[in-house]
């Protein structure tokens, strides 16, 4: 099977995705579940599904695409049934298809599921249950889900649906948050969560679950948070919490929701891009659940090619830059970082069958990145592609891609995208840097280690850092240029930085190596020039201070994004902004980039501006 193919038929599995269920005291349930899946739109829009339970029986209706196109072939309100549940997906991996649509069955249809997360051990699951003689209709990790509850119940029939579910959960690694209904005990709902967020609403029509409030705004906003390890039983007009792990109730009473539906969307945030920032600790949980053999694939044709262009532009061109550094540190593999709209010019006639070109667009739609790669197509390179949209027109050309498995980012100024893909280049960089045998297996181990807290660290800085972020960018705002400088692989991040502040904040700024200054830039500064050194402690860090102190010398103000404590910088910087310590050189573009995100916010903020939508700018740009 040709890698494309097989990675469209192996890989089903979705990150963002809404899920939404209900028991209704009266009336039919498809409606509302129809309207509240179309307020979890902006969680995925790839396929729909909804399956509601009447007279014993489960009826289902799902397709691929937008709710409003599936609704004019299949009428998803056309479903009789007070309970039901319906599932709005973000596809993360594999082909948007009707039958990786959510809800799946068991193989006797009386079991239905729909799930917001990625389970890890669904192929060793899947295998098993195989074996065990179940039938498989999708690709998904989600079926395996009604199928094990499916076999807990044949092999222990006393068993009711709770605990089937329960029993299943513990076999289960990863992230979700369920919705199942079933025949067996048609006058429930039960889900539960892990790591993927999952809300009760309670009114005296009924009781719904959901991925987030506002799908259920408009009917109640008597709202549960459920917790991570929690189980709950929905019945007309009530709900019980258990532990996943021992069964035991827990008791939690609504609480009233003063948000309006506007900043429910945005889960109370101002701004889509303010919430996407703070998304990023699970946006970058979610790149490092990426399977394995997707990453295999890719690394397998970067070790054969003779030359590797990665292409991007904007902020996926700051991604690519970073990436030169971490293929070539970690796995000795020289790469050249292209802009998409030099590539034809630069090396148009030169790209040939043994060339291999990474294409990374978070949208996967930007014109000039497509031209790049049909050039490249043209002249017989290998083109892989790393992007955030599965079904973009990227992922139909490449011959290997990965989604960066993000969510959907609607702030124009990418930012979780930005870390995605970072974080995914890094995962690959380190796999070609084993394959190569470039590193031991410990250090192998500690970059892994690393890279595991990095969303964490990510965590730990938002908490930390905003509040000081947003005085700087009070203190700052008013500046009439910026500097964003950094060496080695920082360079990259200073780019970054320079790019958020100058398309939402309006101020112009300009960044190249720390380096180069000397060389010409060093004639601009003049007292309170503000200068963002990024500079975290690595190789580069003494000769970081050299230039640290050209600049102050000649009046600059200096404002650092350091590690933690280190006292050298601080006493040379006029403020700074502290990272936790530790991070390897090669991953320190990921959380150095997330106090730059948050400088060009407040300071877009301070200034009156509204970040989300920066003048003259879109978010997908299709024009050459
Ligand atoms: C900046 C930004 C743009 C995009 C660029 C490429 O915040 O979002 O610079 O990075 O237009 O877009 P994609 O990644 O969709 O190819």
């Amino acid at each position: 099977m040709p890698v494309k193919e097989q990675l469209i038929a192996e890989g089903l599995r979705q990150k963002m995705c809404g899920i939404f269920g209900c028991v209704l005291s009266e009336g039919n349930a498809a409606p509302l579940i129809h309207s509240s899946l179309k307020r979890l739109e902006y969680r995925g829009y790839d396929s729909v599904g909804i399956a509601v339970l009447n007279n014993g029986k489960i009826s289902i209706k799902k397709d691929q695409g937008k709710i409003d196109e599936v609704h004019k072939i299949h009428n998803l309100d056309d479903l009789p049934g007070n309970i039901g549940i319906g599932h709005t997906r973000w596809a993360t991996h594999g082909a948007p298809l009707k039958i990786n649509s959510h809800p799946h069955t068991d193989c006797s249809g009386e079991i239905v599921v729909v799930h917001n997360g990625i389970i890890e051990n669904f192929l060793d699951l899947k295998s098993e249950l195989q074996n065990l003689g179940h039938i498989f209709s999708s690709k998904t990790d989600t079926e395996i889900m009604p199928h094990l509850i499916e076999e807990a119940l044949k092999q222990n029939p006393q068993l009711n649906i709770q605990q089937a579910v329960q029993q299943s959960l513990k076999r289960i690694e990863g992230s979700y948050a369920f919705a199942i209904i079933s025949t067996r005990e048609p006058d429930k709902i039960i889900c539960a969560r892990n790591e993927s967020p999952l809300v009760l609403g309670i009114n005296h029509k009924g009781v719904f679950c959901a991925s987030d409030i506002p799908a259920f705004l408009e009917v109640t906003n008597k709202a549960v948070m459920i917790n991570n390890g929690e189980l709950v039983i929905l019945t007309n007009q009530d709900y019980e919490i258990k532990k996943i792990s021992d069964g035991s109730t827990i008791t939690r009473e609504p609480i009233s929701i003063e948000w309006t539906a506007e900043m429910a969307v945005k889960q109370g945030h101002p701004h889509f891009m303010i919430k996407e920032i703070h998304e990023q600790p699970e946006t970058l949980r979610n790149t490092l659940r990426m399977q394995d053999h997707y990453l295999d694939l890719l690394t397998t044709f970067l070790d054969r090619a003779n030359e590797v262009f990665l292409v991007a532009c904007g902020t996926s061109y700051h991604a690519c830059l970073a990436a030169s550094y971490m293929f070539s540190k970690l796995a000795f593999l020289p790469t050249y970082p292209v802009y998409a709209s030099e590539f034809l010019e630069q090396h148009g006639k030169s790209v040939n069958i043994d060339s291999t070109i990474l294409a990374v667009s978070q949208s996967g739609e930007t014109a000039d990145t497509l031209a790049a790669v049909n050039c490249a197509q043209q002249r017989a390179a290998t083109v892989l592609g790393l992007t955030n949209v599965i079904g973009s027109s990227l992922t139909r050309i490449s011959r290997v891609y990965i989604g960066t498995q993000s969510g959907p980012e609607i702030g124009v100024a990418a930012t979780k995208t930005f870390t995605s893909q970072l974080s995914v280049l890094a995962q690959l960089a380190l796999k070609l840097a084993k394959k190569r045998g470039k590193i031991s297996q410990d250090e192998m181990d500690t970059l892994e280690e690393k890279l595991g807290q990095i969303p964490e660290v990510v965590n730990s800085i938002v908490t930390s850092q905003e509040q000081k972020i947003q005085q700087l960018a009070k203190k700052y705002a008013n500046s009439k240029v910026f500097f964003f400088l950094g060496r080695g692989i920082s360079t990259a991040t200073a780019f970054e930085g320079r790019l958020k502040l100058m398309e939402i904040a309006y101020i112009p700024s300009i960044s190249f190596p720390a380096g180069e200054s000397k060389h010409g830039p060093i004639s601009l500064i003049e007292n309170g020039f503000p200068v963002v050194f990024v500079c975290p402690k690595d190789d580069t860090h003494k000769t970081v201070i050299g230039n640290i102190m050209e600049m102050k010398a000649r009046g600059a103000h200096i404002i650092a994004v350091i590690e933690e404590g280190d006292q050298d910088i601080k006493s040379l910087s006029d403020d700074y902004i502290e990272v936790p310590k530790g991070i390897p050189s090669v991953l320190t573009p990921i959380p150095y980039a997330i106090p730059l995100q948050l400088l060009a916010y407040y300071t877009a903020l301070e200034k009156g501006f509204n970040p989300d939508m920066p003048r003259n700018l879109a978010k997908s740009v299709t024009v050459k």
